[in-house]
């Protein structure tokens, strides 16, 4: 049996699953994506550091006991022996007061390995958290990128909103 990922297979949409290149599986993290590629994908966007697969597996049971807040989904490319991880998206979903309690999706975290970008993953990647969204009563989605990446989330749908602010410590 498969094992279980952070959150319900039923979140994953059908459609954006058939639009994948064959032998391209959509699926959510599992704890034993520590060496499947997954990290890699995330150095394509920053850096990621030293991480012990210990570390790994503790934020990974962290994120998973909130349940309903963490969305973290893979691209995986069966292709290849051993499959690997070729594109990653993350959904952090925040309950709100407001809005009658809404939520607000905030989308996070988007990678795909160099040597597979061009190939709409990038896109199917957005479209399927787009639809956990959607699932999980999100009344909109928001994300943050750079100027260089605005066209890419134009194609997705997304349109330019405010301003982003940033205090880093
Ligand atoms: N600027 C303008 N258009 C773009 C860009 C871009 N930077 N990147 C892709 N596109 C276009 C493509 O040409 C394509 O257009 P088409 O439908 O007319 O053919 C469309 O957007 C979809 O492109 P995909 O093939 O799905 O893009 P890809 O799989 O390469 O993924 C991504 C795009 C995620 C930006 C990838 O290049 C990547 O991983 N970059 C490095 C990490 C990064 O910057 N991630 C985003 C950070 S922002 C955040 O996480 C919220």
């Amino acid at each position: 049996m498969a094992e279980q990922g952070l959150f319900s297979a039923e979140l994953l949409s059908p459609e954006v699953q058939a639009a994948l290149p064959a032998g391209y599986q959509l699926r959510a993290l599992r704890q034993s994506d520590y060496e499947t590629g997954f990290l890699d994908c995330l150095r394509v966007l920053t850096t990621v550091g030293d991480i012990t697969k210990e570390q790994f597996e503790e934020q990974y049971s962290y994120m998973a006991r909130q349940e309903g807040g963490y969305f973290i989904l893979v691209v995986e490319d069966t292709n290849t022996s051993p499959p690997r991880v070729v594109g990653t998206g993350a959904l952090v979903v925040e309950r709100k007061f407001i809005h009658t309690l809404g939520s607000v999706g905030h989308i996070e975290d988007i990678a795909v390995a160099k040597d597979q970008q061009g190939k709409k993953l990038g896109l199917r990647i957005i479209q399927a958290l787009d639809f956990i969204a959607s699932k999980t009563g999100c009344y909109k989605t928001i994300l943050d990128c750079s100027e260089a990446n605005e066209g890419f989330y134009v194609k997705c749908g997304f349109r330019r909103a405010g301003l982003e602010m940033a205090h880093y410590h």
